[in-house]
């Protein structure tokens, strides 16, 4: 018997489980292919600020005390692993390449204005003195100064091993299905016939938390896969390539460019509805190069060392699910779509503050499992089971 088990070792199951975990609270972590979580792929930018859509303020207020918060996570993270997960506080520039990418950027800039962040616009020239290595026909933009990055698969190293010094028992094996009758969880059922008992369960399967069996259908979240590919490439002189993180707007067309401290260059990303489908595609980095090299011509140069897909987990609104739903002892903490890497830490506390008090702080009350009741009656028929 464990108090709480948790489906998925991605950066959510793992940042639960720690903080849960640091409360004194048994906890059971189970992943069979923690591999494939969407952060392995993920680029890190913690960007509530550059990463804005029209009608997402809850989002982007969740996000800025998120990012807000980071410097005190990685510190206890390093303090709790030893891992140094590369948090980098180098701002971001977001340039538009010809003058309609200018013109909707800067609407979105006008529309970030009234939500009360700070930007400071550019002019080409002034991109050019912040950024170098950006081309001359770069048309403008904007510096957002707190808008940082972290390096994503040393931050699912550190909580990994912060979570087991913490007392974490992490397994790992498929979950075939929830235990649970119509008013009460039990735990989990393991491929080969094994249960872990536990009164709570939390589901942070990203976009595989509304497959899972025995979950009723009205509780299961509308989750979907958003497909990313990105690839992975390496300066050679080991420094970072660029000051910032480059965010562009090319021919309407979004393209990013994250620079690690080390020489590596996260060029990335497609935002494609496939479905559950992983492969690479030779029209998705196609454009992405062409589209980074109109912006930082230099990039052609850089060796290419991987190319990635990953299964972002999408909900209808691109925010966040968290909390109960369901039978009671299920909760959820799933759907952070883009944002996996920023809100991870306080998805974390809301939760364990949930799991261990009843109350889900105020940040999260937007973002319940609860607000799609209506819509997953009408859809769930559409998820496997
Ligand atoms: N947050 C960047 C992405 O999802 O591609």
């Amino acid at each position: 018997m464990t108090e709480v088990a948790i489906v998925g070792a991605g950066l959510i199951g793992l940042a639960i489980a720690w903080r849960t975990a640091q409360r004194g609270v048994s906890v059971t972590l189970i992943d069979d292919q923690p591999e494939r979580a969407a952060s392995r792929t993920a680029a890190g930018m913690l960007a509530p600020i550059s990463e804005l859509h029209y009608g997402e303020q809850k989002l982007l207020q969740l996000g800025m005390r998120a990012a807000q918060r980071y410097p005190e996570f990685v510190a206890q993270l390093r303090e709790a692993s030893g891992i140094d997960v590369g948090y980098r506080r180098c701002g971001t520039i977001n340039v538009g390449l010809d003058n309609d990418d200018h013109r909707a950027l800067g609407e979105l800039f006008d529309y970030a204005s009234t939500q009360g962040v700070q930007l400071q616009r550019l002019r080409g020239r002034e991109c050019r003195e912040a950024e170098p290595l950006l081309a001359p026909s770069v048309r403008g933009g904007a510096a957002v100064e707190s808008d940082h990055h972290v390096d994503p698969r040393k931050l699912l190293a550190a909580l990994r091993v912060a979570a087991e010094s913490a007392g974490v028992t992490i397994v790992s094996s498929r979950v075939q299905e929830l235990h649970c009758d119509a008013d009460q969880v039990h735990g989990v059922r393991l491929d080969g016939g094994e249960t872990v008992d536990a009164p709570k369960v939390v589901i942070a399967a990203g976009c595989w938390s509304a497959s899972i069996a025995g979950v009723p259908l009205a509780a299961r979240p509308p989750v979907r896969p958003v497909k990313g590919q990105l690839l992975r490439l390496k300066a050679p002189a080991g420094t970072p390539f660029l000051r910032h993180t480059v965010r562009g707007l090319v021919h309407g067309a979004p393209v990013y460019l994250v620079p690690r401290s080390d020489g590596e260059l996260i060029l990335g990303a497609t935002c494609e509805e496939q479905g559950f489908d992983l492969r690479v595609t030779l029209e998705a980095i196609y454009t992405l190069v062409r589209d980074a090299r109109l912006l930082i011509p230099g990039i052609t140069e850089l060796e290419l060392v991987e190319i990635s897909t990953g299964l972002r987990p999408g909900s209808p609104d691109n925010a966040p699910i968290v909390g109960p739903h369901g039978p009671r002892g299920l909760y959820w903490a799933t759907g952070h779509y883009r944002n996996g890497a920023l809100l991870a830490d306080i998805t974390a506390a809301g939760v364990a503050n949930l799991l261990t008090t009843g109350v889900l702080p105020s940040e999260l009350a937007p973002f319940s499992a609860h607000r799609f009741a209506t819509f997953s009656l009408k859809t769930s028929q559409r998820w496997p089971s």
